[in-house]
């Protein structure tokens, strides 16, 4: 070998092995580029959603957990909380509209009751704060429970024998079976519903807890433009948006004009009437998505790929190859976590005292 192809070799290797070296450095640095933009948009769930207003305790939740599954105290003897939000499908029922009272649709799909109570505001159109807000109105939702008014739910509540385990509850009350302290029973049950995923490992920096699919997804997921809208600890649930910004979301969804809402759903609008409000959605959590279709508020579109087509079609007027959806999805089941232990067995509820 002479000393001009030594030369040549060796830059030749040298080149080879920069190649090399840059290609192993760069994946390693794009993994963490990719781990810092995650943590700027997104966090991992905290370990409570607790809030002063509602001291939790563990007969509280108990309470709660009972009252969830209670049928007894809607007027029908079959509806309870967890008619419609069931373990068996994740906090969810799987229908596209949820079943009421007397087999009345309702106007909406049923959310997963996961994570909830970190949301910005419940229902999609917002009009309940806190949990403990919704489970007190649902007493009197003429679609769930049916109570005429609260009293007559409180008076149900006693003859069942709930009146010994709303003392232990609520210790220090004269009077503890209120509607408020269903509620705030019912509040403590679900602050206890919170689903930690891969995600949250990979957010605390595990680089391992999600796949390479997963992690393009999420790239996609960020750049395309998603995340300026389902963000957050709850990947979504923290702001309210028009639902098809760029078309009628109908064309896209096929969703049905409803006889319920005389016609469209209109979002926020059913509940404050004020124009700039029409067709503007809570932004769904992202949680537990992949494990809890059909999807959008009245469930029209049964798969998550065609769902995030129309969501990319509608609010961002784009057009993602089957690549681009394949990635997202394996992100989007990187927020997938397991049924609270605490949820998944049902309660055993109080025997109604014997009397004639
Ligand atoms: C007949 C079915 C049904 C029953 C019974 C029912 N829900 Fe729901 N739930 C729904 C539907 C449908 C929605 C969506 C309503 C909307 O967005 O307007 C919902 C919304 C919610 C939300 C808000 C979720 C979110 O992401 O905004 C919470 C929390 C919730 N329900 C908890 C409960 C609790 C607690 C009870 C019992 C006290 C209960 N639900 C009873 C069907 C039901
Ligand atoms: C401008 C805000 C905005 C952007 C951007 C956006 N979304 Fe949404 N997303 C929403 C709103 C609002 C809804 C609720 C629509 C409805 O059901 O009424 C929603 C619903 C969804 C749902 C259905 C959730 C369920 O439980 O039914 C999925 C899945 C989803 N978005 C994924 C995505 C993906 C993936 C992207 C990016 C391609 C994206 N979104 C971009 C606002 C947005």
């Amino acid at each position: 070998m002479n000393f001009k192809n030594t030369i040549r070799t060796t830059l030749a290797l040298a080149a080879l092995c920069s190649i090399t070296v840059v290609g192993l450095v760069s994946a390693e640095d794009t993994d963490k580029a990719l781990l810092e933009r995650a943590k700027s948009l997104f966090k991992p769930l905290p370990d409570t959603s607790r809030v002063d207003d509602y001291p939790h305790s563990a007969a509280r939740a108990e309470l709660g957990k009972a009252l969830f599954f209670e049928t007894r105290v809607s007027t029908d003897g079959r509806m309870s909380c967890a008619a419609c939000h069931n373990p068996t499908y994740h906090g969810a029922d799987s229908l596209s509209l949820s079943v009421g009272l007397h087999g009345k649709k309702l106007p909406r799909n049923a959310p997963t009751v996961f994570n909830t109570s970190l949301l910005v505001a419940q229902h999609y159109g917002g009009n309940r704060m806190t949990v403990e807000e919704q489970a007190m109105k649902a007493l009197l939702s003429p679609l769930a429970y049916g109570n005429k008014d609260y009293p007559e739910a409180e008076a149900k509540l006693k003859s069942l024998g709930y009146t010994k385990k709303f003392e232990e509850a609520f210790p220090n009350e004269k009077e503890p079976v209120t509607a408020e302290n269903w509620a705030a029973a019912i509040g403590s049950f679900e602050r206890t519903l919170l689903t930690p995923a891969p995600f949250d490992k990979y957010l605390k920096g595990d680089q391992r807890a999600i796949s390479k699919e997963a992690k393009i997804g999420l790239d996609k997921f960020m750049s395309v433009g998603c995340a300026g809208c389902h963000n957050g600890t709850t990947v979504g649930g923290q702001s309210f948006q028009k639902f098809g910004l760029t078309e009628d979301y109908w064309l896209a969804t096929g969703s049905k004009e409803q006889e319920i809402l005389k016609g469209r759903d209109k979002g926020k609008w059913h509940d404050t009437q004020k124009p700039e409000d029409m067709f503007i959605f809570k932004v769904p959590q992202l949680r537990n998505v992949a494990m809890t279709p059909p999807y959008f508020h009245d469930g029209s579109v049964a798969k998550l790929d065609d769902a995030v087509r129309v969501m990319a079609r509608l609010q961002l007027g784009k057009q993602l190859s089957d690549e681009d959806v394949k990635h997202i999805v394996a992100f989007l089941q990187t927020l997938s976590g397991d049924v609270p232990a605490q949820f998944a067995k049902a309660p055993a509820l109080p025997v109604a005292p014997y009397s004639n």
